[in-house]
């Protein structure tokens, strides 16, 4: 096969999309394909910009701003039209909101992972929740930006989480514990996405369900390790966090898991892979946060690690993502 893999881009999730990027090219050469890297940012890569991509690594705190896409010019230099697949290394922003879908779905150009509407559904984790909660599939209350303190209080209670509507790797994101930090919180999730969602806090455990091809793969169980929530250095530093496959559940409740990450991922019409992650209360019962179009692909992030202890070792992972594009991609292109 003929691969592009596009990856970088503009948004705060730059770095992680490298370290994707870096190892799916790497896994899918093994496999003996024809791939070349594309940063959404520069175009097409000569060999010493790939040195430097392969060196590259996730700092503790996440990048400034690269220059905007321009994927029109992107295209044409790098050759998009000329492949088979286009494989999606990007991580936040307009690589899985929807928006690169929509270009590459115009362009007719087959691409991993869901599509422009699915993308653009979990992205938007308030809507994300309606869609849940319309298919029975609990998640912690909430309530968006603007709202008055006192309606936040009485609808939510502290201690409550508010983060961005739209954003990854836990950016922008504050655990409030009283009303006396909320306007901080606030602000600073504002500088990510202009609405901002108030949360019910679930104090317990942090669980991820990843799906591929319409099955639930091994849960994943993460034990953020310095403090209670899975932020962003805790993510990205190795060691920082512990993460255990499958996780420590009864065969009922890693079956209910399973079951609730599948609906979300059917709810949101989310096609051959995607990481939904949950919260686990002192009650044992299960909440859902959001869904990831685009989670982390090196193979020590959560995905991958869950298709290992699956039975599907990295390269084969990363084929069985690109063969799934291409056994779709008349269907896209049609409409
Ligand atoms: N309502 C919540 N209750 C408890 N922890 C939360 C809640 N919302 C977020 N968190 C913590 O913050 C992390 C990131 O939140 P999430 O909603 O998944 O946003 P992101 O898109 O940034 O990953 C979660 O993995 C979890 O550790
Ligand atoms: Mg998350």
């Amino acid at each position: 096969m003929r691969v592009a893999v596009l990856f970088g881009g503009a948004s705060e999730e730059r770095d992680v999309s490298a370290a994707s990027a870096s190892k799916v090219i790497e896994a899918l050469r093994e496999r003996r394909h024809d791939v070349v890297a594309v940063d959404l940012s520069r175009g097409r890569l000569g060999p010493a910009d790939e040195r430097e991509l392969f060196a590259s690594r996730i700092d503790r705190l996440p990048p400034g701003r690269a220059a905007a896409t321009d994927l029109a010019d992107i295209a044409a230099r790098s050759g998009l039209n000329e492949v088979d697949i286009v494989f999606l290394a990007l991580h936040g922003g307009s690589g899985e909101n929807g928006t690169i879908q929509s270009l590459l779905d115009l362009a007719g150009i087959a691409y991993t992972g869901s599509g422009r509407l699915g993308s653009a559904l979990a992205w938007d984790k308030d809507v994300a929740k309606r869609m849940m909660r319309a298919a029975g599939v609990p998640t912690p209350d909430w309530l968006m930006s603007p709202a008055a303190a006192d309606a936040v209080e009485a609808a939510i209670g502290y201690p409550l989480i508010v983060k961005p509507n739209g954003q990854g790797s836990t950016v922008g994101l504050t655990l409030v514990e009283s009303a006396r930090e909320l306007e901080r919180a606030t602000e600073l999730a504002a500088r990510f996405d202009a609405e901002v969602m108030f949360e019910r806090y679930i104090p317990g455990r942090e669980l991820t369900v990843s799906i591929l091809e319409g099955k639930a793969l091994a849960v994943g169980e993460i034990l953020p390790g310095a403090g209670p929530l899975f932020d962003y250095t805790a993510k990205y530093t190795a060691g920082a966090a512990e993460e255990i496959f499958p996780a420590d559940l009864s065969a009922a409740r890693t079956e209910r898991i399973q079951a609730l990450g599948l609906d979300v991922h059917r709810a949101l019409k989310l096609d051959d892979y995607s990481r939904v992650d949950f919260r686990m209360d002192e009650e044992g019962r299960f909440w859902c946060l959001e869904a990831n179009t685009l989670p982390g692909l090196s193979p020590g992030s959560l995905l991958p690690q869950a298709a290992t202890a699956s039975g599907i070792e990295f390269p084969e992972l990363c084929e069985r993502l690109c063969a799934a594009a291409l056994g779709r991609r008349r269907t896209r292109t049609d409409d």
